[in-house]
């Protein structure tokens, strides 16, 4: 099995998944961080060069390659759920855990940073609330499980993303070796 972090732009897919992996002891492969090594571009780049739907091809690319390993945690790009067979993909053998926040953290996170391509519009905000409106819709049709972190730490959502893998039966609880051990 594989632990996936689906949801919004900015909601700590990234931060989260790295420190989920390191507690796991599993490799980390973040979408968007692979699509850049692939392209040698960052992912704005790619945008303004050859466009989303290009971007989003090869998303598709990354998303098979990486759906072929096990006991990995995958953070994905917030668009990821667009396509169906995405997200066929990553839930043949994967927990999918949306990540969310309120709509107004997020734009205080990300609102005015440049390298999120979808917000450069004139009015960034307006621009967010809506595809978080549409996308939110998406990520809870498809995920197992949400974890809204609009008051959690990184720390403390790695926590309840833990308890939700070891819940699954994914990963044991250390408490039943405990009592196996006694
Ligand atoms: C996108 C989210 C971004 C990145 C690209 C498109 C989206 O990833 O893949 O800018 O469509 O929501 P993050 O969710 O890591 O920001």
């Amino acid at each position: 099995m594989n632990v996936v972090l689906i949801g919004f732009m900015g909601v700590g897919k990234t931060s989260v998944g790295k420190k989920c992996a390191e507690r796991l002891k599993w490799s980390l492969f973040d979408t968007d961080t692979l699509i850049e090594e692939a392209c040698s571009m960052t992912v704005p780049e790619i945008f303004a060069q050859h466009g989303e739907a290009w971007f989003r091809e090869m998303e598709k690319t990354i998303v098979e390659r990486v759906t072929k390993r096990q006991e990995c945690v995958i953070a994905t790009g917030g668009g990821v759920v667009l396509d169906r067979e995405n997200v066929d993909r990553l839930r043949q053998n994967g927990l999918l855990i949306h990540l969310t926040m309120s709509p107004e953290v997020i734009f205080h996170r990300i609102g005015r940073h440049s390298e999120r391509p979808l917000l450069q519009t004139e009015n960034p905000r307006l621009t967010l609330e809506s595809l978080f409106r549409s996308r939110e819709r998406l990520y809870r049709a498809c995920s197992d499980v949400t974890i809204d972190r609009t008051r959690l730490s990184v720390e403390e959502t790695v926590e309840k993303v833990i308890e939700t893998v070891r819940s699954y039966g994914i990963i044991e609880d250390p408490r039943g070796q405990l009592a196996r051990e006694k």
